[in-house]
């Protein structure tokens, strides 16, 4: 009996999201986007989303140092649902001034340097990305993280002067899994292999079975410092 329960919990759950989503991408066509990193969480999104509006605005924030592996997911996600994810990047001129400021490898040294170069490499190409629209998708999680926990559905993101919709919210890693599984989306092979929150591949790293899902982002850092400022000032 349990278990038929959580099975229609879940059902319910799918059902609740994708009513959410289909609102408003119908409300807001044209001025609305998603931004995807390529994770479990965004993989589940562009899912929902492309079967609800294939011409939905997906963006991904290509840093230029993210791990191969997510290179290769975001192939296999243009060719599975046939759409093209749109890049933003930081430029050329953008990245030399950084290496000026603080040398190739300067964000290990201080938290500063750190949120540096996540300004240049993503708030920067954020910003262009979000131009003109007004909701702006997110795949986060209240559970990810101690910065978190007081997220909600519908957020104003003052800094960037637009809605944010965070379906996900509510959602446990449990269950983004059984979605992906249940609706065979694919998927960053690193998941696999221990990485369950994947970022830029210097910043990223495996985590022990049990340990914090975003432990292996920054370790080198407090928790509470490990956000990049994309959503959380
Ligand atoms: S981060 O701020 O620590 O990097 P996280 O990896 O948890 O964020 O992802 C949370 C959400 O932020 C994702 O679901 C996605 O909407 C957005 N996001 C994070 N990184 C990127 C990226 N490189 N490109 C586009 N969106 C991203
Ligand atoms: Fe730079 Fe690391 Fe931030 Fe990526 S996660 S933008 S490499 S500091």
């Amino acid at each position: 009996m349990t278990e038929i329960l959580k099975h229609l919990n879940k059902k319910f759950e799918y059902k609740k999201t994708q009513e959410i989503l289909e609102y408003f991408l119908k409300k807001y066509k044209g001025e609305i986007t998603f931004s995807s990193s390529f994770g479990a969480e965004d993989q589940l999104l562009t899912d929902m989303i492309s079967k609800i509006d294939k011409d939905t605005k997906i963006f991904t924030l290509d840093t230029y140092v993210l791990p191969p592996e997510t290179y290769d997911v975001m192939k296999k996600t243009d060719a599975r649902y046939e759409i093209t994810v749109q890049s933003y990047q930081p430029t050329y001129e953008e990245l030399q001034q950084l290496y000026k400021r603080q040398g190739l490898n300067g964000f290990y040294e201080s938290v500063e340097n750190r949120k540096d170069c996540c300004f240049v490499r993503k708030i920067v190409p954020l910003k262009k990305a979000l131009k003109g629209m007004r909701v702006w998708i997110t795949g986060l999680r209240a559970e990810q993280s101690v910065t978190r926990t007081e997220m909600q559905l519908l957020e104003w993101d003052e800094g960037n002067d637009i809605i944010k919709l965070n379906p996900l919210v509510l959602w446990t890693h449990e269950e983004v899994w059984t979605y992906i599984k249940e609706n065979d989306v694919p998927y960053n092979e690193l998941h696999d292999k221990g990485y369950p929150s994947i970022g830029c591949a210097p910043c990223t790293r495996a985590v022990k079975e049990g340990d914090e899902i975003r432990s292996g982002r920054w370790w080198w850092e407090n928790p509470e410092h490990k956000e990049c400022g994309l959503h959380f000032k």
